[in-house]
């Protein structure tokens, strides 16, 4: 865990402006920054930065927030990732809580471990571009399989000399450590003591993380020696964990999301050849059947996957087994096939871009209805084959966790493979219940690690969306504007005036007026207590809740900004935020005539009305609800006599907002 004040820290130093700066081209903007979207393409920009108030926002795709907060949704980076990058962007130790001695150890461990890796790939990369060796056998290798000069860069691939110890030798003498050469698997430690390069005369593929971090190599031999196993890779260890990596996802994470799809291969190079010929969203399980953590891995980027086969039976029969993992996943899958004796590298080195995108798009099929047609070929005249596909497509079905979703496959299914619809229904139903104790067990995980996921995950709407999603009611705009001047305002101390009914000593009544000075929230929090007022809308609620609570609680008196706010609703605190700047954008305030902004000098005025406000409407809908429990024959005087007391009550509140209300009365 990293320290609270560590966070602080890196909180305080970041700019916003800097971290975006760093991927997107920003313009100024009056006070602000602008830029086009990177979460969507267009034209015209609509992505805004204020380094005044610390936040972004993406008024394209509704997105915004902090500097974390846009890490998080541009890299796809968790919180304590976000948190890593900027501590490394501006030089911030990280202080470690709760950490042993032995934690310290491993972490440090691991950091010298990542640091070979890093040395390694840039020795491997100059071998290959600046020594005769490597030109000669490496970049010429390269070259032959149609890899540019960029390419070559942009993959840091790279060359290990044809030597027992080269690198070994290299790097002892730059440094490192034997102990950190050897958990790495660079260095093999004989048992007479001599030290051996674990690659050698190979070309090199470096496997980076997400984030983009070396963890590991493939390194391929050249030529076709059928003895020597065509790929060595590094071993397991605590900083590569095969089952945990994609190859190409740090290249390829951007336009998985963009694009929402991801084309799933199986090797290096048909990676490095579908970059190449610019279909980016394109990743390797590196030779074995996906594993669930590289499903989650995409997960966070799409929903989607298109598995790409060899175009090879054998091969297809074996990957088809795989892709029931990704279904439980609750992803969609599409697979597509390549023609006979063409795998993904070959087939994109030849095809133009175009047509290649053409023919990912006519050849990519739903999986369920590919695998049922594959196996009804097979089936047709074997009714004992035919059992055990229905048994199998179904097992299929089963694991996907969407019951609509299920329901239109076991149609679907049953016109494939000609079956009645009832009998895979009551298959899927047996199935489905003997799964359903582990389902409730996995969903319990699940929400659990939801519970801790980052604010913008993909699966989750952003809060701002949320809240246009809930029904549409007059209060909603109202109880907007309250939290709005929480947010801004809350802190400002000013005079507000009170009134309320006293007797003299006569016992007569009179309106007294008293003015006193007092916080806008406590304004605003003393009002809201005294009508018993619940915020409708639960967005809303969770941030006048929390603005109140840290109000009381601030000891000093300051405005918020936007890393007050708790991180799930740094969203929707964000779009307050920018509200007024929206219009900034294209030239609109030249267009239009500015709706007036919340000013400080108005703040009196402005938060006695919004309360007014409220209640009136409050009081509005209350009237509505006895007139709908007027009934046509029946002794309504009570309730009649209760609308009329409240009508003349919201009258006078009205009066003093300046409206005139009416509702005629159709009894
Ligand atoms: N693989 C491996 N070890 C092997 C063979 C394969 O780790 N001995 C993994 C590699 O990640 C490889 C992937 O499986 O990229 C797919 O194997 P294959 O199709 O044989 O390799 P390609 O990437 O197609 O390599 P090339 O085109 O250079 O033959
Ligand atoms: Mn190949």
């Amino acid at each position: 865990m990293i320290s609270k004040a560590s966070i602080d820290t890196v909180f305080e130093t970041a700019r916003v402006e800097e971290v975006i700066g760093d991927f997107v081209n920003l313009k100024r903007a009056g006070s602000n920054l602008k830029g086009l979207s990177p979460f969507s393409n267009e034209k015209s920009p609509s992505f805004m930065v204020s380094p005044v108030k610390q936040i972004w926002k993406d008024f394209s795709s509704g997105k915004g927030g902090n500097a974390v907060a846009f890490l998080m949704e541009h890299e796809h980076f968790t919180y304590p990732e976000a948190i890593r990058y900027l501590a490394k962007k501006y030089n911030i130790e990280l202080e470690e809580t709760e950490q042993t001695e032995q934690d310290k150890e491993q972490a440090n461990e691991k950091e010298s471990m990542y640091l070979v890796s890093e040395f390694a790939q840039k020795y491997f990369q100059n071998t290959l571009l600046n020594t005769d060796e490597g030109q000669a056998i490496g970049y010429s290798y390269f070259k032959e399989r149609g890899f540019t000069g960029d390419t070559i860069k942009k993959f840091g691939l790279g060359y290990s000399p044809e030597e027992w110890d080269a690198f070994t030798k290299e790097a002892l003498g730059k440094a490192y450590k034997l102990e950190y050469l050897d958990k790495t698997g660079f260095t093999i430690v004989r048992e007479d003591g001599r030290h051996i390069d674990r690659f050698r005369g190979r070309v090199m593929f470096p496997i980076q993380s997400m984030s983009g971090r070396v963890l590991g190599f493939g390194g391929r031999i050249l030529g076709n020696d059928k003895k020597a196993a065509k790929y060595l890779n590094s071993p397991e260890s605590d900083i590569y964990h095969k089952s945990k990596v994609l190859y190409g996802i740090y290249h390829a994470k951007q336009a998985i999301a963009k694009l929402d799809n991801c084309y799933l291969v199986e090797g290096y190079t048909d990676v490095i050849q579908f970059h190449q010929a610019g279909i980016e969203n394109t990743v390797a399980s590196s030779g074995t059947a996906l594993t669930p953590d590289q499903i989650r891995l995409i997960n966070r980027l799409t929903k989607n996957i298109t598995v790409l086969f060899d175009g090879d039976a054998a091969g297809l029969r074996a990957s088809i087994r795989g892709i029931d993992l990704i279904l439980e996943e609750g992803m969609n899958v599409k697979v597509c096939a390549f023609p006979d004796g063409e795998d993904p590298d070959s087939f994109a080195k030849k095809t133009p871009h175009d047509e290649l995108v053409a023919y990912l798009n006519d050849n990519a099929k739903d999986f369920i209805q590919f695998k049922a047609g594959l196996l009804m070929d097979e089936a047709k005249n074997d009714p004992v084959k035919k059992a055990g596909l229905i048994r199998d497509m179904v097992t299929s079905i089963s694991k996907i966790p969407d019951r609509i979703q299920r329901e239109i496959y076991i149609q679907e299914c049953a016109r494939i493979m000609d079956i009645s619809e009832q009998v895979l229904s009551s298959t899927l139903a047996q199935l489905v219940q003997k799964d359903v104790a582990d389902a409730g067990k996995k969903m319990k995980e699940e929400q659990r690690e939801n519970a801790m996921r980052p604010v913008y995950d993909d699966e989750m709407m952003p809060p701002d969306e949320q809240y246009r999603n809930e029904e549409v009611n007059s209060l909603d705009g109202i109880e907007k504007a309250i939290v709005d001047a929480l947010l801004k305002y809350g802190h400002v101390e000013d005079e507000f005036e009170d009134s309320y009914i006293k007797f003299d000593e006569f016992g007569v009544e009179k309106l007294v007026k008293e003015k006193k000075m007092c916080r806008v929230y406590e304004r605003i929090y003393m009002n809201i207590l005294e009508d018993e007022i619940e915020f409708s809308n639960t967005l809303f609620k969770g941030l006048y809740d929390e603005l109140i609570y840290k109000s009381y609680a601030l000891t000093e008196k300051r405005a918020f900004s936007i890393n007050d706010v708790s991180q799930d609703l740094q969203g929707f605190a964000t779009e307050l935020y920018m509200e007024d700047e929206k219009y900034l954008l294209s030239g609109w305030e030249e267009k239009q005539s500015i709706p007036v902004r919340l000013k400080v000098d108005t703040i009196v005025e402005h938060v006695d009305q919004l309360i007014l406000d409220l209640r009136w409407r409050l009081m509005d809908k209350y009237i509505a609800s006895l007139i709908s429990q007027v009934l046509p024959d029946a002794d309504n005087d009570e309730i009649m006599l209760q609308i009329r007391d409240n009508q003349v009550f919201i009258n006078k509140v009205s009066e003093k907002l300046g409206r005139i209300r009416v509702r005629k009365l159709n009894v």
